[in-house]
């Protein structure tokens, strides 16, 4: 981890999991330059680490976060252009190139609030599981401006428009549920799931071959702004590339699992890998084949019927 102690972050690891909290809660997570320089080295820290696999983000006390910090990001370095700029680049690194970009798989855990520029990281990440009862809210245009840094731009690229217009223009709070309706979210769950329920998907995604997975979400982002063309030739170059530095050897791996072995089904789940982390594995494959091929069989009678 970073050699300076962290104030605002807090960073917990488990089971190839990187939890990685907002620590500010009596501000509700708001984000401060401060927090903003040790999110940016946390991250970048993380993304080498060998102990992590997933990254998970979310906020200490219940609090996603109360988006950027009015007082100490906005006000305060009104008259210091310089301290702004820092924080300004460290914000925007962190919540979008680093995020959008990210090597490893990222989760948003949200909860609490959900404000303002919170709403950069809440794009940016690849995947987001909320509670229900969340607050969300693109509240600029309550306080005089507009969503800024990239919250206009993030926002509108994953909602359909007319929902970006009518939360940007109107302010109004919104709940998991509505988050989820809008494409917002992945999932908007019950908070008593809300944990369980994001170590699901992070097992999930870890049990996949890192080096395939993340070329797939690099090449899925990627492609929407190509052409075709582009889009052949990029995806093409990108299916070679994963060749390289892939330990699993996957492609090799993952046929011979199946055609040689037979030992798994890919419409149903991935290859076992060699440092399989818990919860994958030729077990729970063939679990999973032995269950399609009951189900396989009812279908069968049923039609007999
Ligand atoms: N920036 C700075 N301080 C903030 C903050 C923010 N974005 N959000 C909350 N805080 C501070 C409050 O000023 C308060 O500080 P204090 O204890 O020193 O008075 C503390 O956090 C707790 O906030 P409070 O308003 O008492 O809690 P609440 O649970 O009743 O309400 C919010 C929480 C998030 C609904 C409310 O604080 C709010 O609307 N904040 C502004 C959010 C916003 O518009 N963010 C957009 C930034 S881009």
């Amino acid at each position: 981890m970073a050699a300076k102690k962290l104030e605002c972050v807090k960073v917990e690891k488990k089971n190839g999991i990187a939890w990685v909290l907002l620590n500010r809660p009596e501000k509700r997570n708001a984000m401060s330059p401060q927090l903003h320089f040790e999110m940016d080295e946390t991250l970048k820290e993380l993304e080498t680490d060998p102990e992590v696999r997933c990254v998970v983000i979310a906020g200490n006390g219940g609090y996603f976060s109360a988006g950027q910090d009015l007082k100490e990001f906005f006000r305060e370095n009104e008259k210091n252009p310089r301290g702004r700029k820092a924080a300004a680049e460290a914000a925007n690194r962190w919540r979008w190139e680093r995020l959008y970009k990210y090597d490893k798989p990222t989760i948003a855990m949200v909860e609490g609030y959900c404000v303002g520029g919170a709403f950069m990281q809440l794009c940016a990440v690849d995947f987001v599981v909320a509670a229900n009862d969340t607050v969300f809210s693109l509240s600029e245009v309550n306080w005089g401006i507009l969503p800024g840094a990239l919250v206009s731009k993030v926002v509108s690229d994953t909602i359909l428009p007319r929902h970006a217009l009518y939360y940007a223009c109107l302010g109004d709070p919104f709940d998991g549920k509505e988050a989820e309706r809008i494409g917002l979210i992945n999932f908007s769950v019950p908070k008593s799931q809300l944990v369980s329920k994001t170590v699901e998907l992070a097992q999930k995604l870890m049990a996949k071959s890192p080096a395939v997975l993340r070329a797939t979400k690099h090449a899925v982002r990627q492609v929407r702004t190509m052409d075709f063309d582009q889009s052949y030739d990029y995806l093409a170059a990108k299916g070679q590339a994963i060749k390289v530095g892939d330990t699993e050897d996957s492609y090799n791996t993952g046929l011979s699992q199946f055609l040689d072995e037979k030992s798994y089904k890919p419409t149903f789940e991935p290859f076992a890998l060699k440092d399989a982390p818990k919860k994958s594995g030729k077990k729970s494959a063939k679990k999973a084949v032995k269950k399609a091929a009951k189900k396989k069989a009812g279908k069968k009678s049923a039609r007999r019927r």
